[in-house]
């Protein structure tokens, strides 16, 4: 668990703090996603966490030790860095590239030999392919995922990612965020990911951190967060498309209401999956130009969804802001 108690940093001639007594949370086999507008303080927050920078005020713990305690190389070497683009040495291989953590800690060369190629395998790599390779001989989607095998290399039990994927082209990176959700659901790292892109934040985050201008705004899920807004900066921040996000993070089961015999007839067809998200019920719906689905577990029909209860669940949660 990461704690952030009254932090502040100020860079010297800056007219506010960068980082303004933020205080929050992280907890274990999370993905905390800092979210804001460029220069919100979301990359100084990172440096600060393996002490790239210190703060002026307040306390860093890490599962309940201090970081000022903790040796800077010691503490960065059980923390995993991805950053946007460079990152990898241009002079050296793929292999080199990812060995690099490994090596400072005396690893085996057969040790760290075999890690480097399950770990290019983990990120979607042939490591026959790229071990050899330099950086600028891959591609910006398969250069990401060496940054991401080389923070894993040793497999540090927290990792910081700053702004991972935003390199890349739009359909490279939901296939990497897709991917890294994967391996995190096995490996359930604890993850601080920084992006100024809300729609990514919702999607790769456990727990949302919402920044701007050094002071952290609102914290909470997404679908906290989306339900309910802090202020009209996190309502405009979440977009207009706020009632879809929504209707995306919430599961059919929690709109539907019981089944009654005559509805056998009616849902002919139209049939969705109780965990499925309210969009994908609609969407069908839409398809098939019906008024309502029967919302099922396996094979059991457990549910009726119905059009209005989607529109009644709209119109209560588009109020605007919390109160
Ligand atoms: N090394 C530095 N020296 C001076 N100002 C800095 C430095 N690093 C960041 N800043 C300033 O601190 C603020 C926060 O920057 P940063 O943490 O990089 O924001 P973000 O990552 O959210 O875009 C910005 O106003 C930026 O200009
Ligand atoms: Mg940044």
């Amino acid at each position: 668990m990461i704690i952030l108690d009254q932090i502040s940093k100020n860079f010297p001639g800056a007219n506010r703090p960068a980082v303004d007594r933020m205080s929050l949370r992280v907890n274990q086999g999370n993905i905390c996603v800092f979210v804001g507008p460029s220069g919100c303080g979301k990359t100084t927050i990172l440096r600060m966490v393996n002490r790239l920078e210190e703060p002026d005020s307040g306390r860093i713990s890490i599962d309940g030790k201090d970081i000022q305690d903790v040796n800077p190389d010691h503490l960065r070497r059980s923390i995993g860095y991805v950053i946007q683009q460079i990152g990898l040495l241009p002079h050296r291989t793929i292999e080199q590239n990812v060995s690099l953590v490994p090596e400072l800690l005396g690893w085996s060369r057969e040790k760290t030999r075999q890690r480097v190629m399950d770990l290019l395998t983990m990120v979607g790599l042939e490591p026959d392919e790229v071990s050899l390779k330099y950086p600028h001989q891959l591609s910006g989607g398969q250069m990401q995922r060496v940054g991401v095998a080389r923070a894993m290399a040793a497999d540090p039990p927290i990792m910081l990612m700053d702004e991972p994927f935003g390199a890349v082209d739009p359909i490279v990176r939901i296939r990497l965020q897709d991917e890294f959700l994967r391996l995190q659901q096995q490996f359930k790292k604890t993850i601080c990911f920084v992006t100024h892109d809300i729609n990514e934040a919702i999607k790769m985050g456990d727990y949302l951190v919402i920044m701007n201008q050094g002071r952290l705004v609102q914290t909470g899920t997404p679908i906290d967060v989306l339900t309910s807004p802090a202020d009209k900066f996190v309502l405009d921040l979440l977009g207009d498309d706020r009632g879809v996000k929504i209707l995306d993070l919430t599961r059919s089961e929690t709109l539907m209401e019981p089944v009654n015999e005559s509805d056998g007839f009616m849902h002919n067809g139209c049939r969705i999956q109780a965990i499925q998200p309210v969009k994908i019920a609609l969407e069908i719906m839409m398809q098939k130009n019906a008024d309502q689905v029967g919302v099922y577990r396996g094979d059991e029909l457990v549910g009726m969804l119905a059009w209005n209860s989607i529109k009644e669940h709209i119109s209560r949660i588009s109020g605007g802001v919390r109160s």
